[in-house]
């Protein structure tokens, strides 16, 4: 493998969601990577045990995936889908809907999470002005939810840092539903624990401050993982899915990590049992190789709102640039072939028990506090330093890439979420450096 010199001047790329300084005192750059593994610019493999952020579920370097990108990008670059179309949109779209619950196949395409979730909220907010009742603008989210950055997502969002520096800019009509962890209840739960499904109900509450006929719709996702891989507890979904029938108010999953195969199923959806009305989705929809988000709505919303308006007007005065890039969309199709071609949904439902004993392995780990999982996602908590929240967990991160591992961390909390093609060893591999690097951790 040739390496290329490691760029000396760090100083122009502003990093997203980075302590700019620190990292740039103290890089860490990865230069390539195939299947399993990242290769760093100092020639170190290293272990994926996040799929880069919860993305690449098909491992790196996909030969068909790549092949199909590059075919298209010599075929043919770029198309307009505004009032313009090309087949493999249409090919993309049938495919997602093939994987989405019964009845939400109506697929708009996005180029991020973020976009996603803004789509979601304006759809639902175009739902219920088709049918007149244009009154319906306020959205509930969660605390501790993460839906993107842009000012949908971080006004339904539940995260403080991600809200304080444009609080003057959030949407108005926003209330947020409690979040659900509890450790005092739920510490060291294997998959759903059995505490918290009342929590839903403080949906009642809100419906009555602000009365259903002004509510839009609530936006959860079904396994928080940005915020620390919080699961839901048994019940809670179809607890908030029974109220939002009952006061006629959507529900929106946001799938942008839980999609594709994460948790066993093709959506976090078909896995618990409850159906949304509106599904978010990004990431490993075209296993991370070209950016590329969808939102999938129910038949209900879609013909709503597309037969409401006159023949030849436009129904939804909404879309990107690049929705259903032509290079996207071949990434999505040699994707999703992929993933049924290789089992690896399945594969990943059957790993789970595995993934599960290993992640608790770790329970009487120095400085852990917590761990909980479900599919092949697991969080470990860590009791956070006096006075500095957060700097353990980042220790720890640092520590674990330098030992050959690749996590995500998010305040005190180590995340894990490696692609699916993972293997029993590499599980074992993963979790035994992390427990060996807590052992060093101050
Ligand atoms: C649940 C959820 N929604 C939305 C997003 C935002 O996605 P993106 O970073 O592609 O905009 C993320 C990103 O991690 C996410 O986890």
């Amino acid at each position: 493998m040739t390496s290329r010199p490691v760029i000396d001047d760090l100083s122009s790329f502003w990093m997203p969601f980075t302590a700019n300084r620190q990292f740039k005192a103290a890089p860490r750059l990865l230069e390539s990577a195939k299947g399993m593994y990242y290769r760093s610019t100092d020639g170190r493999e290293v272990l994926d045990g996040c799929a880069g952020l919860w993305c690449v579920n098909a491992g790196h370097g996909r030969d068909e995936i790549v092949a199909a990108i590059t075919q298209q990008l010599s075929t043919m670059d770029f198309a307009p889908t505004f009032q313009m179309g090309h087949p493999l949109a249409f090919e993309a779209a049938t495919k997602v809907a093939e994987l989405m619950p019964q009845g939400l196949d109506r697929i708009f395409f996005t180029n991020s999470g973020s976009e996603s979730v803004d789509t979601a909220l304006k759809i639902a907010l175009a739902y219920h002005r088709s049918r007149g009742e244009g009154q319906r603008t306020r959205l509930i989210g969660r605390e501790r939810g993460y839906h993107g950055v842009g000012f949908g997502g971080i006004s339904v969002g539940g995260i403080a840092p991600n809200r304080k520096t444009f609080s003057g800019a959030l949407l108005p009509a926003v209330d947020h539903l409690p979040h659900t962890h509890n450790l005092e209840h739920n510490a060291f739960s294997k998959g759903q624990p059995a505490w918290g499904a009342h929590l839903a109900e403080d949906l009642e509450r809100i419906v009555t401050l602000h009365d259903a006929s002004t509510i839009a719709a609530v936006i959860v996702e079904p396994v928080a993982g940005s915020t620390g891989v919080l699961i839901p507890p048994q019940g809670y979904l179809q607890k908030l899915r029974e109220i939002c029938t009952k006061h006629g108010i959507l529900l929106i999953f946001d799938e942008v990590i839980t999609g594709f195969g994460r948790v066993g199923k093709a959506t976090a959806s078909e896995y618990f049992g409850v159906t949304p009305d509106l599904i978010t989705m990004a990431k490993a929809i075209n296993n991370a190789a070209i950016p590329m988000g969808a939102v999938a709505a129910s038949r209900t919303i879609h013909d709503t709102i597309v037969n409401s308006g006159a023949q030849g007007a436009i129904e939804l005065f909404h879309g990107y640039t690049y929705s259903a890039h032509p290079a996207a969309a071949a990434a999505a199709v040699a994707t999703l072939d992929l993933y049924r071609r290789e089992g690896l949904f399945e594969r990943a439902a059957s790993l789970a028990p595995t993934f599960e004993a290993a992640a608790h392995s770790l329970r009487d780990a120095k400085h852990v506090k917590d761990i909980r999982n479900l599919g092949m996602i697991a969080g470990v908590e860590l009791e956070p330093r006096d006075g500095a929240p957060g700097a353990r967990a980042y220790e720890a991160f640092v520590k674990c890439f330098e030992a050959g591992v690749l996590v995500r961390f998010t305040g005190d909390i180590l995340a894990f979420s490696p692609p699916l093609i993972i293997d029993e060893e590499q599980i074992a591999h993963l979790f035994k450096t992390v427990g060996d690097v807590l052992a060093t951790v101050q």
